[in-house]
C-alpha cells in the first residue's frame, strides 16, 4: 500500500512585499514517516518553503495541505502544536531558561510540571546536555552549537507527528554533528515522524533523507528522487553543480551489497580473508578488498544472515552493484520544463559571481 501523503504543497508561489519571488510554482509531497531533505543553494526559498507550511509565511498563491486539510483555513497555535520547528539560528526566547525553552509547548497543551521536568531532562540527556548543568542557563550562556541542540531539543519536546527542521545541525562541530544526525535517524526510526529537513549540505542529505528535493535560485523544483536517484541520475545541470564532485564515492555509501553482485564461492583462496556480510553497505565491501593481501587475489567471502559464506566479492563485482544500483535508482518527479529553466539561466548572472554572494561559501550555485 502506497504511503499516505502528510504534506502536500500544490504549485506554491510567495512574492514578497519587495518583490522578489522566493518560490515558484512550488509541487512535492511528503508522505508519512518520511524525511524528506530540502537542499538548495543561499536564498532559494528553502527557509519560506518552511516557513509557510507552519503558516509563519503566508503563500501569494497554491496550496499547501497537511494531512489534506489546508493550512491556510487551519488556526495557526493548533498547527504548529501538531508541527515540531527547528528554527534556522536557533530563534531560543532570550529572556527564558533552557529549561522553560525547551517547555514551550508543553507549556501551552498544559503538562504538568513533573511530566515537564521529566521531559526535559530526557531531551537535555539526548542532545548530550545534562540537565543538572544547562537547564537553568540562559541561551546567552550556551555556545552556538549548544543553543542549536536545546533548538532541537525543544521541537522534539511533545513527539510532533511533523517536524520542520531548518539547518538543524549547522553550528555544530563535524564529530558531534555526526553524533546528533544518528540520535536523529534513531529517534525519526523510532516514532516515525514525518521530517521536512533543510540543509545545504549533500552529504546530510544523502544520510538522512529517504528522499531529496533539489531546488534552484527562485524557489524552483529541479529533481525529488531518493538520493541514489539524484546522485546517479542528477536531473539537470544545477542538481549536477549542486552534488559537486564525489557522487560515486556517495553513491558507494548509499548502495547495499546484493547476492545479484556475487561469484561463486570456489574461488576464494584459503586461509579465507576476513567475510563481509550480504546487504553491507558498498563502502564497507570496498573496504575490505582493497584491504586484501595479494596472497588473497582480490576475492573477499561473503556471508549471509547465519553466517554461512554465500559467494565471493571481487573489485569489478562492486562496480556491477554500483551500476545496478543507479540503474534501479529512478526519479520520481517530472523534471521542470528544460525551456523555462534556460531562460531562468539564461537572466541570472555567471556561476562565478553566484559562488561569490553565496553565503554558505561551500556550495556552487544552482
Ligand atoms: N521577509 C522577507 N521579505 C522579503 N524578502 C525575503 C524575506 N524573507 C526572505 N526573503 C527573500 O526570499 C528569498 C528566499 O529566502 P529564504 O530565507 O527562503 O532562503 P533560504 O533558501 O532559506 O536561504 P539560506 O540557505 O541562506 O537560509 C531570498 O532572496 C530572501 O532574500
Ligand atoms: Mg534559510
Amino acid at each position: 500500500m502506497a504511503a499516505r501523503t502528510v504534506i502536500e504543497l500544490d504549485t506554491v508561489r510567495k512574492a514578497y512585499g519587495n518583490g522578489t519571488v522566493a518560490v515558484e510554482g512550488l509541487s512535492f509531497s511528503v508522505r508519512e514517516h518520511e524525511v524528506l531533505a530540502l537542499v538548495g543553494p543561499s536564498g532559494c526559498g528553502k527557509s519560506t518553503t518552511l516557513r509557510m507550511v507552519n503558516r509563519l509565511v503566508e503563500p501569494t498563491s497554491g496550496r499547501i495541505l497537511l494531512d489534506g486539510e489546508d493550512v491556510t483555513t487551519t488556526d495557526p497555535v493548533a498547527l504548529r502544536r501538531r508541527i515540531g520547528y527547528v528554527i534556522q539560528n536557533v530563534g531560543l526566547f532570550p529572556h527564558r531558561t533552557v529549561e522553560a525553552n525547551i517547555a514551550t509547548v508543553p507549556a501551552l497543551l498544559g503538562w504538568d510540571r513533573k511530566r515537564t521536568r521529566a521531559r526535559v531532562t530526557e531531551l537535555l540527556d539526548l542532545v548530550g546536555l545534562p540537565a543538572a548543568t544547562y537547564a537553568k542557563r540562559y541561551p546567552h550562556e550556551l555556545s552556538g552549537g549548544e543553543r542549536q541542540r536545546i533548538g532541537v531539543a525543544r521541537a522534539l519536546a511533545t513527539d510532533p507527528p511533523v517536524l520542520l527542521m531548518d539547518e538543524p545541525f549547522g553550528a555544530v562541530d563535524p564529530e558531534f554533528r555526526r553524533r546528533l544526525q544518528t540520535e536523529f535517524m534513531r529517534i525519526q526510526r523510532e516514532t516515525g515522524t514525518t521530517v521536512i529537513l533543510v540543509t545545504h549540505d549533500i552529504d546530510e542529505a544523502a544520510r538522512l533523507g529517504d528522499r531529496i528535493a533539489v531546488l534552484s535560485r527562485g524557489g524552483v523544483l529541479e529533481q525529488v528522487a531518493s538520493p541514489l536517484a539524484v546522485l546517479a541520475h542528477p536531473a539537470s545541470g544545477r542538481v549536477r553543480d549542486f552534488i559537486g564532485d564525489g557522487s560515486a564515492s556517495r553513491m558507494l555509501a548509499l548502495a547495499r551489497l546484493q547476492t545479484a553482485d556475487l561469484e561463486s564461492a570456489d574461488r576464494i583462496v584459503q586461509p579465507a580473508p576476513a567475510p563481509v556480510r550480504l546487504g553491507a553497505r558498498l563502502t564497507d565491501a570496498f573496504e575490505a578488498v582493497a584491504a586484501l593481501p595479494g596472497s588473497a587475489m582480490g576475492r573477499v567471502p561473503v556471508v549471509g544472515e547465519s553466517g554461512d559464506v554465500v559467494g565471493s566479492l571481487t573489485a569489478d563485482g562492486i562496480l556491477g552493484a554500483l551500476r545496478r544500483a543507479a540503474d534501479a535508482a529512478v526519479s520520481d518527479a517530472p523534471v521542470p520544463d528544460a525551456p523555462v529553466v534556460d531562460a531562468v539561466a539564461d537572466a541570472e548572472p555567471t556561476a562565478a559571481a553566484d559562488a561569490a554572494d553565496d553565503t554558505s561559501g561551500h556550495q556552487p550555485a544552482l
